[in-house]
């Protein structure tokens, strides 16, 4: 399955994806940006993987900035849209583009902590059990049907970056395993429960 990645940062959890399923069940065939700096932008290109930028500031509107992203992804033969530490909301023109075809990693276990800063937001609360998601992409923030979920222990925490480091071995084993999942045909919608994704061989 050819997949896109968009990314605004590190770009740490598309490396993980070129390493561990790039060539496998997914080809990354497309890494975008909003921003043209984007360390991930040098890991797609040192993997060989076309890459292009859509700065805000570059478009009359989100939609479309949305409109001229989900085109270049379609003309490089995307089926499988991976936001990985994208820092934008992708509008409905995006979605309709690529239907139930976008997924996002979010360092939380949703529906607690949606948005940004989301490690802040856990650590203000108090709590003690953090964790990842890789969800579905719908119109909300961080509000589409859960793939996978994994939670971390962290008691003790106090510091976001801590946490951050802590949870980002977590990111790179769901993310690049949902992906692998997906390509493989083996996550799929439960029609009687619009909510539920069902993992694993039918
Ligand atoms: C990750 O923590 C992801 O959950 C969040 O942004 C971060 C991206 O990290 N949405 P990287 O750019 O993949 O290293």
């Amino acid at each position: 399955m050819n997949v896109g990645v968009l990314a605004s940062g590190a770009g740490s959890n598309l490396q993980a994806i070129l390493d561990r399923a790039h060539g496998r069940e997914a080809q990354v065939v497309a890494v975008g940006s909003d921003k043209p700096g984007a360390q991930a932008l040098a890991r797609a290109t040192a993997a060989g993987v076309p890459t292009a930028t859509f700065p805000g500031s570059a478009y009359a509107s989100r939609e479309a900035r949305d409109v001229a992203m989900a085109g270049w992804l379609a003309e490089q033969g995307v089926e499988l849209v991976v936001l990985a530490g994208y820092m934008q909301l992708v509008t409905p023109a995006f979605l309709t583009a690529f239907p139930q075809r976008v997924i996002n990693v979010h360092p939380a276990l949703l529906p607690a902590f949606p948005g940004l800063e989301a490690i802040e937001q856990a650590l203000a609360y108090g709590v003690k059990v953090f964790g990842v998601t890789v969800h579905f992409v719908d119109e909300g923030v961080d509000s589409g049907p859960v793939i996978v979920q994994r939670a971390l222990e962290l008691p003790d925490a106090v510091d976001p970056a801590a946490v951050r480091d802590a949870l980002r071995p977590l990111e790179h084993d769901l993310l690049t395993s949902a992906v692998r999942l997906i390509a493989a045909g083996a996550v799929r919608r439960d029609p009687s429960h619009p909510r539920r994704v069902l993992v694993g061989r039918p």
